[in-house]
């Protein structure tokens, strides 16, 4: 995959023409299609749902690494948190379709972090770990070379099947990126987070609310309605 840039400057992901991107992690295409008979059902539900689903098709188009990335757009396009010359972190960025959005958008710099590995996104700086192991918000903020302007986290727990479980350890991640981008933050910056809907969303709420000057919860129509995820959106950070 490469970028060009168009007749106004603005970068563009250039995928193949016989690019079959891998979407969520996952690559989908004709030989799937002939591989589904012998799918267990699960994995066959996610085939049939990928191949109905338009935002797969429009990321592959672009050259977009997840349909994920459609989500980040749609906040952009409503809360205008991806400003030229920004510092990023994005938290779990992997396979990389917000980094390839965040870039496209003109950051400075950006440094992403994920448990699996990330093929390259223009100069961003991406590391293989887990957020919470000792020295990741080191290497993080070393690499950006200087306080973020912008954090982001699409976090999310691995499925265990048990949707409470599931629940809790979203809304866990959710609340160690705050406190990431409470800890890390410049004065002004943006905070924005999956989160789950429901349940145990108060105390991070709460502390949204005490260090930003607004804090919003909207879900992107790219969000699968079947999906208990949203976003939450939180601007202006009162600093330290
Ligand atoms: C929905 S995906 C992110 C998709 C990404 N925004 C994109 O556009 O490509 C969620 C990611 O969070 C990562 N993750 C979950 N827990 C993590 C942790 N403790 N530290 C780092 N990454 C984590 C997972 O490995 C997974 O790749």
């Amino acid at each position: 995959m490469t970028v060009e840039e168009d007749s106004k400057g603005r970068r563009r992901w250039k995928a193949p023409k016989d690019a079959r991107a891998p979407i969520d992690g996952r690559t989908m295409g004709k030989k799937e299609k002939v591989r589904k008979k012998t799918l267990g059902k699960s994995s066959r539900n996610w085939v049939d749902r990928q191949l109905r689903d338009p935002y797969v098709r429009r990321a592959q188009e672009a050259g977009y690494r997840a349909r994920a990335a459609y989500k980040l757009i749609e906040i952009d396009e409503k809360f205008h948190v991806l400003k030229k010359g920004a510092r990023i972190i994005d938290l779990g960025c992997a396979p990389g379709g917000w980094l390839q959005v965040a870039f496209e958008k003109g950051a400075a710099r950006i440094a992403g972090v994920d448990l699996l590995p990330v093929d390259p996104v223009g100069e961003a700086r991406i590391f293989l770990g887990d957020i919470t192991e000792k020295g990741m918000e080191q290497k993080l903020i070393a690499a950006l070379g200087d306080s973020p302007t912008l954090v982001l986290s699409d976090m999310a727990a691995n499925t265990s099947g048990h949707k409470q479980t599931d629940h809790i350890r979203t809304v866990g991640l959710a609340e160690i990126a705050a406190q990431f981008a409470i800890d890390n933050l410049a004065k002004g910056g943006t905070f924005v987070a999956k989160v789950f809907q429901g349940g145990a969303q108060g105390t991070l709420l709460e502390t949204l609310k005490a260090n930003f000057a607004d804090v919003r919860h909207w879900k992107p129509p790219a969000s699968r309605p079947e999906s208990p995820e949203t976003f939450v959106i939180a601007t202006g950070f009162k600093g330290r």
